[in-house]
């Protein structure tokens, strides 16, 4: 999601030099209008890609494993829907929803504290509800490491598993975090002879921590996890901008030669940014920082300031004025190295050399005290500022290089329309290995990431997503790409599930420890396939991408978008608004 940096440098150039004294941390995502009754629950975004707002009977807010474990009781015993909510709930889709109406919130909010640290083993244990900050510092302070991790650091270790989630690298055990799982403790219901909830403990080796590392939260709620961590060490950083005329074959290749290596292409540019980042040695000099300027507070006025240009660009606005609006973030970002400095104050030059911890992940905007939302994280609902989707998918690495010779021909069809992309830094392209868990890939894979407009107004057509849905629709159809659980919309997860081999060892382990399904929900259903389909087919859906369309209805036909065939992978269907005659492969 690095694209949504995007919006910084406009911040920068609207605000100036105004000077943070502070942000707002973001809003909790559980609700409640009486105590801990009558709630609602949602992402950090305020808002799942149907729109609905979710509600739930109550929440209880457990400080210990024993309180845990009473909370899943009540609610097994009653029979009750219940899902965990986490600090912030970063997931777009639905998962953090129980479902019906009165269901039960079960948040970890409060459990986030360091059971044990075994530096003789480099093993860790910490409770589910850990922040990635937290966890990445403590174990840094007992001199070891996680070698990977997603890049943001808002998420907990509970819910960043659940979703599969990820950093890149190919080497050793890859980029997953759940790679580095070797144990943990879950709470599930029971019969009532069991008191009606019971902990499992799941050490290496154990067949059911393939299925509860990666569990999208339907198994019961993870108690402790436990980590096996590496010596402390370093990484050096550089970043190298280059022409994209070899993308295809670098895509293929640059994981190998980089641990940590990952790539953004800007297709209007043409250019691709290489991160070439690898391990060193502790005693090499160097204490660097990675504060990236996209995860860091922006101020509220210049938020609403990007957001209000931005949308009178989407509205109103010519390929011309967009294209050229697009050039300014990535030049921003790559004048102000990402928001890497080499010492944790200046940037002195290429490479940034520093500890693992300094590195791996930031976001600095989930921090700050609450200064009255003078400033937020980019995306804080409370204000009007950029609302976006993220969609991220993963492609087999042997398949790769062919899905980006597709993309760029679909580029090269129309260069322009590629200008949205480029405004949000573009594709990140990395690598995450093959992996045990049964809902983990099932391939070393290529996962490319893409951020973009999102209309306040549901419905709302945009210029040119013909582009972004085809090119999606292709890697999910043709590449059989597998979209990452915590991101995306819900076409996304139409059939999902089936390119999962494993996925019936899953649900079998599902129905051995939540018989009942008291943790499923309507949503967990439709993703796993056990019922109905996570699409709804209505009247404009295919610009949500709540459908892929079938029919003008699903698009827009009164403002001019009709559901076509698409470009360059023919089986799409896709909104655009252009004459059905005006074909530009006829004019090539
Ligand atoms: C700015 C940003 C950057 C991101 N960068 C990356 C990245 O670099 N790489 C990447 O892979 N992903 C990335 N993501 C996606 C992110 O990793 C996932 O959305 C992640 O799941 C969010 O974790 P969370 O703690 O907010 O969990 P939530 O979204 O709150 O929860 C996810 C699911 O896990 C369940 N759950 C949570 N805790 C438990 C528990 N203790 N026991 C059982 N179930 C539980 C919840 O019920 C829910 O079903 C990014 C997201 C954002 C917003
Ligand atoms: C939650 O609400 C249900 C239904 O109203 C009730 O039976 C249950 O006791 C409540 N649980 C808590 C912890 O308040
Ligand atoms: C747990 O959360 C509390 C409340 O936000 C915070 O003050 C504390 O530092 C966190 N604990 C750890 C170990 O990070
Ligand atoms: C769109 O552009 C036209 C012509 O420049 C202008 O008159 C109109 O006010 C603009 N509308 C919006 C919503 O910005």
């Amino acid at each position: 999601m690095r694209g949504l940096l995007v919006i910084l440098p406009l911040v920068v150039l609207l605000v100036g030099p105004l000077r943070l004294v502070g942000a707002s941390p973001p809003p909790q995502p559980v609700a409640c209008t009486s105590g801990t009754s009558d709630c609602t629950v949602t992402n950090v975004y305020g808002s799942f890609p149907d729109r609905t707002i979710c509600r739930a009977a109550n929440a209880s807010f457990p400080r210990t494993e024993q309180e845990l474990v009473a909370a899943v009781a009540a609610a097994a015993a009653a029979k009750r829907k219940v899902k965990v909510a986490t600090r912030h709930s970063h997931s777009f889709p639905k998962l953090a929803c129980p479902g019906g109406r009165d269901g039960t919130i079960i948040s970890t909010r409060f459990l986030n504290r360091t059971v044990s640290v075994d530096a003789g083993r480099r093993r860790m244990t910490v409770e589910s509800g850990m922040v990635l900050r937290d966890l990445v510092r403590a174990a840094a302070a007992a001199g070891l490491a996680l070698p990977h991790s997603p890049y943001w650091y808002g998420i907990t270790i509970g819910g960043l598993l659940a979703t599969g989630a990820h950093g890149s690298s190919l080497w050793g055990k890859g980029s997953a975090v759940h790679e580095y799982v070797v144990g943990l403790r879950i709470v599930t219901p029971a019969p009532e002879s069991q008191g009606f909830a019971v902990v499992r403990e799941l050490v290496a080796g154990d067949p059911d921590l393939d299925a509860a590392k990666v569990s999208l939260g339907v198994l019961g709620v993870i108690s402790h996890v436990t980590l096996e961590l590496q010596p402390q060490f370093k990484r050096s950083v550089r970043f190298v901008t280059r022409d994209d005329s070899d993308f295809a074959e670098k895509v293929a290749v640059w994981g190998g030669l980089h641990e940590f290596g990952d790539m953004a292409w800007l297709p209007r540019q043409g250019k691709l940014i290489y991160r070439e980042d690898d391990r060193v040695d502790v005693s090499m000099t160097g204490n660097g920082l990675n504060d990236y300027l996209g995860f860091r507070a922006q101020p509220t006025l210049g938020l609403i300031t990007a957001r209000a240009a931005e949308e009178r660009l989407e509205k109103n606005g010519t390929d011309i004025a967009r294209c050229l609006a697009a050039r300014v973030p990535a030049a921003l970002f790559e004048l102000q190295a990402y928001g890497f400095t080499n010492d944790g104050v200046f940037f002195t030059g290429w490479p940034v050399v520093g500890f693992q911890h300094r590195i791996q992940a930031s976001g600095t905007c989930i921090s700050s005290p609450e200064d009255g939302l003078l400033s937020s994280c980019t995306w804080d609902p409370r204000i009007r500022g950029p609302f976006f989707y993220n969609s991220g998918f993963s492609i087999a690495l042997s398949k790769a290089p062919a899905f980006v010779a597709d993309m760029m021909r679909l580029r090269d069809l129309n260069p322009r329309a590629f200008c949205d992309m480029d405004a949000k830094l573009g594709i990140l392209m990395r690598y995450v290995k093959a992996s045990s868990a049964y809902l983990g890939k099932p391939e070393d894979c290529v996962d490319f990431d893409v951020t973009y407009y999102r209309s306040y107004t549901d419905g709302e057509p945009r210029p040119h997503s013909d582009m972004f849905d085809e090119l999606e629709q292709m890697a999910l159809r043709k590449y059989g790409a597998i979209p990452h659980w915590g991101k995306n919309r819900n076409f996304a997860f139409d059939g999902a599930v089936a390119k999962y081999p494993n996925s019936g060892e899953f649900l079998k382990v599902k129905d051995r420890y939540d018989p009942d399904g008291i943790f499923s929900s309507e949503w967990s259903d439709q993703v796993l396939g056990i019922k109905g389909s996570p699409n709804i087919v209505d009247v404009r859906c295919a610009i949500e991408g709540l459908c892929v369309c079938s029919d003008d209805s699903h698009c827009s036909p009164e403002q001019g978008y009709f559901c076509r065939p698409g470009k360059v992978f023919k089986e799409a269907m896709v909104c655009s608004d252009e004459k059905p005659t005006g074909d530009r492969r006829d004019e090539l």
